[in-house]
């Protein structure tokens, strides 16, 4: 084939940060990088006995096609689960994870000339969905309380129209672990209110966070809710959902999913049946403490020689450290060392960030964080002495 011509929209897709920082990780590595969750955590004996019972209760029908919008079973046990973790009711759209649910959003709602806000940074990975169906996104920067509305609501009285969607993350933000204040979420849904936008509230970290009030339980007709099973159960499953009052958005949805197909029907028959188990609920406590107290022990780490994030992660698996050095040259040198991290230069939408770098909690084994942050700390000498 000669060189293709690929669209301006898969121009804009580009490969994240995380994706090349994957493929350097090898035995021995210690990975500070990924965003799975805790691998002691993912029940796999539960998981093997889910999948035989599925399969000797339905049968070939667990592999057949699985049809849009998600199947009866794992919907009821997903608008319990929204129950539990107190999220708010509405129709549920059962998705590829949390991922697949925002590139279906955005192909609903966003045109190529629509303006949509996020945060700065953001989550560089769902960015690729907004990417592919608009270039207009205009980022607002994030603190220790979250998106700063301030300097949102100063942006809008100027608009000569609202912008058609604001992304965010309020709950454990990824990249900076940090949780939207009570009164920033107020202010936030009042702007969508007063001004008319829609907030994709993307909640992947809230069955391992601390309480919170959603964004949609604040006002469900301003926002759409994506969730996720990815952290609290495994990210192999592939299985997130959309909850909306649309009916309309809905609807559209699951036409969209005639696209892709959507979710594999095994696993959402595999999901449902351990969310009915109750497994993941009872044990909603120790996750939520293993990962703290991981972070506790991820920032002991730093502190003992002489490093801080730039926020205090509230819940989650991440935190942002400025090393002051080109955090790509840093990270070559630190995978030579035995460690991997993310630099986080594309979560960042305003040509900034080159010396911030990623660290996370979430799949390295608790015993490892101290060694980890040692041999960062060895490339970060390295790098001064060069
Ligand atoms: C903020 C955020 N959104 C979405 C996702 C994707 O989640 P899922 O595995 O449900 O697609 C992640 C995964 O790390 C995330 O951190």
């Amino acid at each position: 084939m000669t060189a293709p011509m690929f669209t301006p929209s898969a121009m804009r897709v580009k490969r994240s940060p995380i994706e090349r920082v994957s493929a350097l990780i090898g035995q021995g590595t210690i990975n500070l990088a990924g965003g799975s969750p805790d691998p002691s955590l993912i029940p796999l004996e539960k998981l093997r006995e889910a999948y035989t019972q599925i399969i000797e209760e339905y049968g070939a029908k667990s592999f057949f096609y699985p049809g849009a919008g998600g199947l009866d079973q794992l919907i009821h046990q997903l608008k319990k689960w929204c129950a539990t973790l107190d999220i708010g009711g509405g129709e549920i759209i059962v998705t590829s994870g949390a991922q697949h649910a925002i590139t279906q959003l955005c192909a609903a709602l966003l045109s190529a000339q629509d303006a949509y806000v996020h945060e700065n940074p953001t989550f560089v990975e769902t960015m690729n969905s907004f990417l592919f169906y608009s270039p207009q996104g205009e980022p607002v920067a994030v603190d220790d309380q979250g998106i700063q509305t301030s300097i949102l609501e100063s942006r809008l009285k100027t608009r000569k129209s609202p912008p058609k969607l604001l992304y965010t993350v309020p709950t454990a933000h990824n990249p900076l672990g940090v949780t939207m204040s009570e009164e920033r979420r107020k202010h936030l849904v009042e702007l969508a209110q007063k001004y008319g936008f829609t907030i994709i509230e993307d909640d992947p970290y809230r069955p391992i966070s601390k309480p919170t009030r959603t964004l949609y339980s604040m006002s469900p007709e301003n926002v759409v809710y994506v969730g996720s099973l990815s952290k609290a159960l495994a990210p192999g499953l592939r299985i997130g959902f959309v909850l909306t009052t649309s009916h309309a958005l809905a609807e559209k949805l699951r036409d969209l999913e005639q696209m892709d197909f959507s979710t594999s029907t095994v696993n959402q028959l595999v999901t449902a049946k351990i969310l009915e188990s109750g497994l993941i609920q009872s044990k909603l406590g120790d996750l939520r403490e293993h990962y703290a107290s991981k972070m506790r022990l991820m920032l002991e780490s730093l502190r003992e020689n002489g490093l801080e994030p730039i926020y205090q992660p509230q819940d989650g698996f991440f935190c942002l450290v400025n090393t002051n050095t080109y955090a790509e040259e840093l990270l070559l040198k630190a995978v030579k060392l035995g460690v991997a991290f993310v630099p986080a230069s594309e979560f960042y939408f305003d040509n900034t960030g080159h010396t911030n770098i990623r660290l996370s909690i979430g799949p390295v084994d608790k015993s490892l964080i101290p060694e980890g942050v040692n041999r960062l700390v060895k490339a970060l000498n390295q790098n001064e002495q060069a």
